[in-house]
């Protein structure tokens, strides 16, 4: 028997009564998709999955991405991106390190965004008792739906760009501004001018439609936004900087603290998510993540 158990006030459910590693039959799929696409996070715990369980039950939910980033991918799992601080015996990392460090959804710079992220808690930091590096997300459907009615006839037809490099950029300089105050700071891989040519940027709504449940929401984020389209740069600014504010606020927010065999998944259409880097080496953090390929924004 599957129970649903909604956390959070506006999103996150905790599913229970199913083993993942066993096969699971359409019907309590069915159930488990209506749950997630409902509930836009949900997670289940004490999984024990190999990556070819993981990679199977994820690609009932469509087509997997191989990540752009080849060095954090898992050696024989193409579509399995490692996340992780941890080192290989050469001392590189064994995976993304900086992931999660803004506000964003997967790959929301892609002509066909993801739909979803299934991300596995294999080592999880903890320090006195107390797990560390939690996950935030922010329901941007709940967020859509509190703002005032002139603020959403204003949005109608907006449009933003969300770019790949603005994010890498981005990110360069937070390492810069990291390493200026002697806190931590991660190897950067560079992608190559190939690479770089596989994620142009998109122009895309400011509120989308979910491709799945209808329902809209704001598809602006802090990390790939790199301006709105057709306003003055001023104008663009000010709109970033309150909407991107207005979706993270507490009450939107649903925040995960793992354990080892967590298995949550989110929805990438209508929810941004962000970690928490609280913690460091000797304490390990390994998770593996795949990540569906969603439509392009219609
Ligand atoms: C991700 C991500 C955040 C985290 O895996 O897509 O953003 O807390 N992770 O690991
Ligand atoms: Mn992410």
């Amino acid at each position: 028997m599957i129970t649903v158990t909604r956390i959070g006030k506006h999103l996150g459910a905790e599913i229970s009564g199913v083993d993942l590693s066993k096969p699971l039959d359409n019907n309590t799929f069915t159930q488990i998709a209506k749950a997630f696409f409902d509930n836009e996070v949900v997670f289940l715990r004490n999984q024990k999955l190999t990556e070819a369980q993981h990679v199977a039950f994820s690609r009932r939910f469509g087509e997997l991405e191989a990540h752009v980033r080849k060095e954090s991918r898992k050696p024989g799992f193409p579509e399995i991106l490692v996340v992780s601080n941890v080192l290989d015996e050469h001392d590189k990392p064994v995976g993304s390190q900086d992931a999660g460090r803004f506000w964003h959804s997967d790959l929301s710079y892609k002509k066909e965004p993801s739909l979803c992220s299934l991300l596995y808690a294999i080592e999880v930091p903890v320090k006195d008792g107390t797990a560390l590096g939690d996950t935030q997300f922010a329901s941007t459907t709940a967020a859509y739906e509190a703002l005032p009615d002139e603020m959403k006839q204003r949005l109608r037809g907006m449009k933003n760009v969300h770019s790949y490099v603005y994010y890498r950029n981005k990110n360069r300089q937070a390492q810069k501004e990291a390493a200026a105050r002697g806190g931590r700071v991660v190897t950067e891989y560079e992608l190559s001018e190939e690479q770089l040519k596989s994620v142009p940027d998109v122009e895309v709504p400011v509120v989308r439609t979910h491709p799945v449940t209808g329902r809209k929401g704001l598809f602006v984020n802090e990390a790939h936004t790199s301006h709105v389209a057709g306003v003055s740069k001023e104008e663009s600014d000010r709109l970033l900087a309150f909407l991107c504010r207005h979706i993270v606020q507490p009450e939107f927010i649903y925040r995960h603290t793992w354990r080892p065999g967590d298995l949550l998944m989110w929805d990438n259409c209508v929810v941004q998510h962000k970690a928490t880097f609280d913690y460091d080496l000797p304490l390990r953090r390994l998770m593996y993540r795949t990540t569906v390929r969603g439509p392009a924004i219609a």
